[in-house]
């Protein structure tokens, strides 16, 4: 299978499959304990059903949301994801380089492999921020301070992660940072030596967000260890509320699914929430995100910007958020998988399927802009 017979987001994953030792795969792949939240997400889309207005002069649709203070020409980010270099050489230069030529917001994770600084000056577009909240506070003020000299428009704070999710796979290949691969994991990597030429014959791996703080890649500190003993627990809504002050921004909470929880958020002066459930990586058996969206933006949909992620690999799926009154939606393995099956390319052909998507869509639903879409054109089985 090559990149031209890539249609969608199932063909991508059969492209990375094929090209990503299966520990690395299986990383991306793979969710937390019997991964029913991350089925549950996929299934969430399903349980409701589009009704379209015919007869509408559809000859051309603006699907141009705003949110977080930015204008996005699609509807549909790329959400932060850890570790891009281990998926395609190109990492997070790829995503972002595809994302500012569709004209949208591409989020660098904490764990992510190309600086904030070397994004920023290499891709034009909104740059998000994706951080974790740290025992030592000092930290957290460093990190912010550096994301605000790099030019951040965006912090997120991502606070469903106080401990690691129970990824099974991972266990399972030995999938660590740094590798500690069991025997059937070893074997996994050679029979893709493609993937090493290319790993090994491009710049090193680094961490370049916690490289500054923490002494991460040469081996002392793991990514398992990272989360228990340098992320903090005892977390609360004061903490944050102090670093949502010292930002004075766009400042987005990642992770938010209840009601009371988004509104404290309202409370304490963010400024958006993203509900999602770590695309099934954390806590499972907790609830799709798109479950939870009509309740969340009924209660504070009116105060704040709210997003979801989690399952989304269709147009039809963005049509469905923003009819229950969405912002904007993430994605994550819907560009990772083709990430790792051909870098740029592929996610731009990617993101090129799902604004083709959305456009056929809102047409065939009767509406020239994202304002039109509305829970008249929903209804739930
Ligand atoms: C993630 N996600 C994530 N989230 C975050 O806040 N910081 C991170 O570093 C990561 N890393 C990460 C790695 C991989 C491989 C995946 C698949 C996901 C979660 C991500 O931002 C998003 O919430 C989910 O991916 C959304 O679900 P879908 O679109 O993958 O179904």
């Amino acid at each position: 299978m090559r990149l031209s017979h890539c249609h969608n987001c199932h063909d991508f994953r059969t492209l990375a499959r094929r090209r990503l030792p299966g520990p690395i795969f299986n990383y991306i792949d793979g969710a937390a304990d019997d991964e029913v939240t991350l089925r549950r997400n996929s299934e969430s889309f399903e349980r409701c059903d589009l009704v379209p207005n015919v007869l509408r002069g559809v000859e051309s649709v603006d699907m141009s949301v705003t949110v977080m203070g930015q204008t996005l020409a699609m509807p549909v980010y790329c959400s932060p994801t850890a570790l891009q270099r281990l998926f395609h050489h190109q990492g997070e230069h790829a995503v972002a380089a595809a994302a500012s030529r569709f004209g949208t917001m591409f989020g660098v994770s904490s764990l992510g492999t190309v600086s904030l600084e070397a994004v920023r000056k290499a891709h034009a577009g909104p740059q998000v921020y994706q951080f974790y909240f740290h025992r030592d506070r000092g930290l957290n003020r460093a990190m912010m301070q550096r994301a605000k000299e790099a030019g951040v428009e965006v912090m997120m704070l991502t606070v469903d992660s106080i401990t690691g999710g129970n990824r099974e796979r991972d266990l399972r290949t030995g999938f660590s940072i740094p590798f500690k691969l069991t025997p059937a994991g070893m074997l996994q990597f050679a029979i893709k030596p493609m993937w090493a030429v290319n790993y090994f014959t491009h710049e090193r791996f680094r961490l370049p967000q916690l490289e500054e703080h923490v002494d991460m890649g040469r081996g002392a500190m793991s990514i398992g260890r990272y989360f228990t003993e340098m992320l903090d627990p005892a977390m609360d809504w004061d903490d944050v509320a102090e670093m949502v002050r010292h930002w004075s921004g766009q400042f987005c909470l990642k992770g938010v699914m209840s009601v009371e929880d988004a509104r404290r958020a309202v409370a304490i002066g963010c400024t958006g929430i993203v509900l999602s459930n770590h695309g099934g990586r954390q806590l499972d058996g907790s609830r799709a995100a798109f479950d939870q969206l009509a309740e969340i933006v009924d209660a504070v949909g009116d105060r704040i910007d709210v997003m979801i992620d989690g399952g989304i690999q269709r147009g039809t799926h963005v049509l469905k958020a923003l009819s229950l009154g969405a912002k904007a939606v993430g994605v994550g393995r819907y560009y990772l998988y083709p990430l790792a099956a051909a870098g740029q390319a592929g996610v731009e052909r990617a993101l090129g399927q799902m604004r083709a998507e959305i456009e056929r869509g809102m047409k065939l639903m009767g509406c020239t802009s994202v304002a039109q879409l509305s829970r008249e054109n929903l209804r739930f089985r």
